[in-house]
């Protein structure tokens, strides 16, 4: 995680790289810092905390220098506090890091034993005293290369230079780092969402590559210490759409958007007039899918979980979802003939990557649901199929949620047709509630105000547990983690059938509970549970689109949802849990956009 930015310019760089920040705080918001180059010399500033403390800093004793680099932390290395913070710097050379360098002791120690006192507990300070040592007999472009080469982990880096007056140099393994064009200037990012006000032709370093910036060039070197050269992207207005607007935050806003996001998903993906799913290119033929392999993070994860009981239920495959930090160490058993799909909203997580890249190295059929598609899981997977939700900056992920279910049932609709395993009746009647959920979406975002007045009794809970069945048990899982990182209370999502074999024990009192009960093949078993629960004291927030009254004096509150087939129900039920983990964290006063030890894009394993 982290965030780094770089500037060569011909003019003063530190209020362009604060704003960069600004736009990377997302990535990690628990200290900041600057070095510009000026007259000769590093100048070196930092602070614990958000970016607005930086900027108090250099409001009292500003920057000067036409070339610089800055950094957003998330702590892996060292507690969060001003020693810790990024740059790091000795008189020759200031770093900036994303990622982790795993063998930092032993380089540490090695480097202590030449007489180089360490002033930080971070692992980045390592790559300054290698950088500062190798300088001492090499030139430029070597001691970049002998540095990285001494380096075991991953790791984006910016860097500038005591005595290379204009140049910046960034480099790239395994975490993300992209440059900027501009006119007599360039510049470095961890994405191009911070170069966005500064230019939109954008190259994307790829593993293992290093750029030295300049002014009027961008020098790029593989490896290998080869020159090459790098694609041009240029990024469409929509990427430059992620302001909040009038909304109190960005996840308020993510929420609202959600009928469009979908609305406009369906689109990209729908032939609406022919009934068509138009997902071509999948890199195996769907009759000869032996298996199919979902792989994710978090969020990203419980939209492959609900993929499983989709791929279950509507095509005769064998599927298995996995969570990529287990995967990519297990020994999965890997098969040719199997479908291996990787979902994830910023296309950058390191363990999600991490995962693809094992199957790629064995030559397997990857797919990426992403909604970065410049991405380096997109660019890396045979087959991409993005989810077309926009920008998405609110750390808690929302609106991607439901794009990664959108495509991933479409995905699944496909598969199923090509096959001949749905047939003609069953794949019209989904075709065709998908093409009502935005308006679904959009009635049940109206009911906003219920979940907000209901909130209130979760705020003193010690603990709370969301329970479904069948198609609802990946959405009780979402709710609960959307709470417990809003709001910091423990929350835990339960298959509604395993409550009797331990969890039930845990309720007491007035303890809220979340049941997930859509009018489905389950229900009459839901309300069983729940009836355990109410039993021993639990007050039930009821998530229906029921409509009997028979049950009501039981229960806190009956939040109604829009009727709808039952096998979609995931789409609505997740918009009153999205609500509530808002509202709750709201009431609480906790940050809603950057949740305490949290970042967006976790780029280090
Ligand atoms: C939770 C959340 C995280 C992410 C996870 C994977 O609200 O956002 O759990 O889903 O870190 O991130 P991506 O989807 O970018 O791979």
């Amino acid at each position: 995680m982290c965030g780094i930015v770089g500037i060569v310019s011909n003019k003063s760089v530190s209020s362009s790289i604060v704003d960069a920040l600004k736009k990377l705080e997302y990535r990690g918001y628990d200290s900041a810092g600057i070095s510009t180059l000026n007259k000769g010399f590093i100048d070196e500033k930092k602070c614990s905390g958000r970016v607005e403390n930086l900027e108090k800093i250099l409001f009292e004793n500003p920057s000067i220098g036409d070339l610089g680099i800055g950094h957003v932390r998330w702590a892996t290395h060292g507690v969060p506090n001003k020693i810790n913070a990024h740059p790091h710097s000795t008189e020759q050379v200031s770093v900036v890091h994303n990622g982790i360098i795993e063998n930092s002791d032993k380089l540490k120690k090695e480097y202590e034993s030449k007489g180089y006192i360490f002033k930080s507990q971070t692992d980045t300070e390592v790559i300054t005293v290698i950088l500062t040592d190798y300088l001492k007999t090499e030139n430029l472009i070597d001691s970049i290369y002998k540095t990285l080469n001494k380096l075991i982990g991953s790791f984006a880096l910016g860097v500038i230079f005591k005595d290379f007056e204009d140049v910046v140099v960034g480099a790239r393994r395994g975490s993300p780092l992209a440059v900027g064009y501009g006119h007599n200037e360039n510049f470095l990012g961890s994405d191009s969402y911070a170069l966005k006000t500064m230019t939109n032709k954008i190259s994307y370093l790829d593993d293992g590559d290093f750029c030295l910036l300049y002014k009027e060039k961008i020098e790029f070197y593989n490896f290998d210490k080869k020159k090459i050269n790098k694609k041009i992207f240029e990024l469409s207005n929509e990427e430059n759409i992620a302001e909040k607007g009038d909304y109190k935050d960005f996840m308020s806003k993510e929420i609202d958007e959600q009928s469009y996001t979908t609305k406009k998903c369906i689109h990209e993906y729908l032939d609406q007039s022919r009934n068509k799913i138009n997902i071509y290119n999948i890199p195996i033929n769907p009759s000869k899918i032996n298996k199919i392999r979902l792989v994710a993070c978090g969020t990203a994860y419980h939209s492959c979980l609900m993929a499983k009981y989709w791929i279950e239920e509507f095509t005769s495959i064998d599927v298995e979802a996995d969570i990529a930090s287990e995967f990519r160490y297990r020994n999965v058993k890997l098969n040719k003939d199997d479908l291996y799909i990787f979902v994830s909203q910023s296309g950058e997580t390191a363990d999600t990557y991490a995962a693809l890249e094992k199957c790629k190295k064995r030559g397997l059929k990857t797919c990426g649901i992403v909604n970065v598609v410049e991405s380096s899981i997109a660019r890396l997977s045979d087959f991409v199929l993005p989810i077309h939700a926009g920008p998405e900056i609110g750390v808690a992920s929302t609106k991607a949620f439901i794009g990664q279910m959108m495509v991933l049932l479409l995905l699944t609709l496909k598969i199923s047709k090509d096959r001949n395993d749905l047939n003609e009746n069953n794949y019209k009647k989904l075709i065709s509630e998908i093409k009502i959920l935005p308006s679904l979406i959009k009635k049940t975002l109206s009911k906003q105000k219920e979940i907000q007045q209901i909130a209130r009794d979760f705020i003193n809970a010690k603990g709370t547990m969301y329970l479904g069945r069948g198609y609802s048990y990946p959405i009780a899982m979402e709710g609960a983690l959307k709470l417990k990182e809003l709001s910091y209370i423990h929350a835990e999502g339960y298959a509604a059938g395993e409550m009797k074999h331990g969890p039930l024990a845990l309720i007491e009192d007035g303890m809220p509970i979340v049941v997930l009960a859509p009018k489905d093949r389950f229900f009459e078993k839901t309300i069983s549970n729940m009836q355990e629960v109410i039993a021993r004291g639990g007050k039930v927030l009821m998530i229906t689109n029921d409509t009997s009254e028979i049950l009501n004096e039981n229960i806190r509150f009956k939040f109604q949802l829009p009727d709808t087939d039952s096998r979609i129900s995931a789409f609505l039920l997740t918009i009153p849990m999205q609500f509530l983990a808002y509202h709750v964290a709201l009431l609480k006063n906790c940050d809603i956009d950057k949740p305490r030890n949290l970042a967006k894009s976790v780029t280090v394993e």
